[in-house]
């Protein structure tokens, strides 16, 4: 066969294509949706606004013609792959097909110790979605230690700590009569920009609770999110995971993952852990597992699913030896609130969704896109207000628009929560972010505002995975830049509804004063 050689200049020419500065997404759109509403509709939404009490949970989606930055969970893009397996779906009321996949892929993504090799026993329980696998694990882990509930109104015996609970996690833990205790790093309390995982567990900390004869009976279970949400969507790194697994080893103690944004975790290890160097993102999530007991997760995260969650526990791990009968009550619970432990809630399609899913979100080209994307929002954000408004490192899933640099020098005083004006105003402008500082993570105590501590004071913007272009993202940046130049006509808000309700931010009500 005549096969004549490719001209050598091509040589050259490779190398500067690889050089170009824009990579192409590693996805392309294979169906979009499109909008009910225009970006012109400022005034549509400015009414709309009013009458939703400024609140933007309650604002319609349909609305925002922009960027829908409120939550990464749930909000997932899924891929085609995925939709050809949930028209596969199998909804057998037992052991329905997806069931037996699910299972198998557990193991095949975080690693042979997660296999049920126990037919007697469940080592992997289902549920719709993260915070109710939450539920079940610690209303079953109270009722086996009998914790006092926080109803009872008695001070919690048990502690459980985290480098960062997340919110629900948080409410979950304190319900069941545990105390939850953050170890956020030093790093991460202090702002440091230059540290590439400000998500660590503060290991000072989680040894003085550990080794002090006053607590050391006292935690049931070390706990750590990956990502850290709570901590801004930061890194932990695998070194900072192996030792607080030492630790709770060397203590008897159980050690578990809330393992949502599990994929982004291992990425940035890929980046920046000397100990991940040359392996595949696929390799780094089991050297990260290996180190634990169990771990719930919600799928709606990095399983890229609009709904699910589970529970998993290692048959060989301290969590089943220290409390044998947990499988047996998580399944019970299973039983009473969410269905057959082998759909748990979801339907049979939803979880052949989730296999796939799984298997897709260990890519790196998908990993470093998503990951890329969010640093450039985030660039742009600074860009568009000529200042550094964002919290830096950006983290994995979302960028945080820090208030007090954004209002600094401004007259707005905490208690007029200009973080709820500056979303409220977004939302005219066509995209929706949340508040997630003093408003949100601050309580009114008979009639006092009492500030979060340590103080967390942000507006987020969380990116959902595989639904936005950049350009979209830009829009938002340059919203943002609008706002950022008239932030001394800003006004504050009064609370007119839900002040001193728990949860207070999903529900409130406010209306824009005049100063
Ligand atoms: N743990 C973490 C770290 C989370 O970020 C979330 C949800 C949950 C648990 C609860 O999972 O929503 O499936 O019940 N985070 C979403 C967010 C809601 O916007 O950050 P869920």
């Amino acid at each position: 066969m005549y096969n004549p050689p490719m001209p050598s200049f091509l040589d050259d020419w490779s190398a500067e294509f690889a050089k170009a500065k824009t990579r192409p997404r590693p996805y392309r759109n294979a169906a979009v949706s499109f909008r009910p509403s225009s970006i012109d509709d400022r005034e549509l939404r400015r009414r709309v606004l009013e009458e939703t009490g400024l609140n933007v949970f309650k604002f319609p989606a349909a609305l925002i013609p922009g960027c829908d930055l409120l939550t990464d969970s749930g909000t997932t893009t899924m891929t085609m792959q995925q939709w050809s397996q949930v028209l596969l779906g199998d909804e057998s009321y037992g052991s329905n097909e997806g069931y037996f996949e699910f299972k198998q892929q557990i193991v095949d993504t975080f690693g042979p110790q997660w296999e049920n090799r126990n037919r007697d026993q469940e080592n992997t329980f289902i549920f719709h979605q993260g915070r109710a696998a939450e539920y079940g694990l610690f209303t079953c882990l109270s009722k086996l230690l009998g914790a006092p509930g926080k109803r009872a109104g008695k001070k919690p015996f048990y502690i459980i700590p985290s480098n960062g609970h997340f919110d629900t996690t948080q409410e979950n833990i304190e319900a069941s009569g545990f105390e939850a205790r953050n170890f956020f790093s030093p790093e991460l309390r202090a702002k440091d920009e230059a540290s590439l995982f400000k998500g660590n567990m503060d290991l000072a900390q989680l040894r003085a609770l550990l080794e002090d004869k006053a607590t050391m009976e006292r935690v049931p279970v070390v706990y750590m999110t990956i990502t850290n949400n709570t901590g801004g969507g930061q890194p932990v790194s695998l070194a900072n995971i192996r030792a607080t697994a030492e630790l709770c080893r060397s203590h008897g103690v159980p050690f578990l993952f809330d393992a949502c944004r599990f994929a982004e975790n291992a990425w940035f290890n890929l980046q920046y852990e000397p100990l991940c160097k040359g392996r595949s993102v696929a390799d780094v999530v089991r050297l990260m597992f290996e180190q634990v007991d169990g771990f719930h997760i919600s799928l709606k995260k990095d399983g890229l699913v609009n709904i699910g969650g589970c529970l998993v526990l290692s048959e060989r791990g301290r969590m089943v030896e220290r409390y044998p009968q947990l499988p047996a009550m998580v399944v019970g619970h299973q039983l009473q609130v969410e269905g057959h432990p082998t759909y748990g809630g979801l339907a049979g399609r939803d979880l052949k969704g989730v296999v796939e899913g799984l298997k897709t979100v260990v890519h790196e080209e998908y990993l470093a896109h998503r990951i890329n994307q969010v640093r450039k929002f985030g660039a742009a954000v600074d860009r568009a207000c000529g200042a550094s408004i964002v919290v830096k490192p950006v983290g994995g899933h979302a960028i945080y628009l820090d208030l007090d640099q954004f209002f600094a020098g401004t007259r707005l005083r905490d208690d007029q929560f200009p973080g709820v004006s500056l979303t409220a105003l977004l939302l005219i402008a066509g995209h929706r972010m949340c508040e997630l500082g003093v408003y949100a993570f601050g309580k009114n105590v008979d009639g006092t505002e009492v500030g979060p501590d340590p103080r967390v004071n942000n507006v987020r913007a969380a990116v959902p995975r595989l639904c936005y272009e950049d350009s979209d993202l830009l829009s938002a940046a340059e919203a943002v830049g609008v706002l950022y130049r008239h932030r001394d006509e800003i006004p504050g808000i009064e609370v007119a509804y839900g002040q001193n309700l728990p949860m207070r931010h999903f529900i409130s009500r406010f209306r824009f004063v005049q100063a």
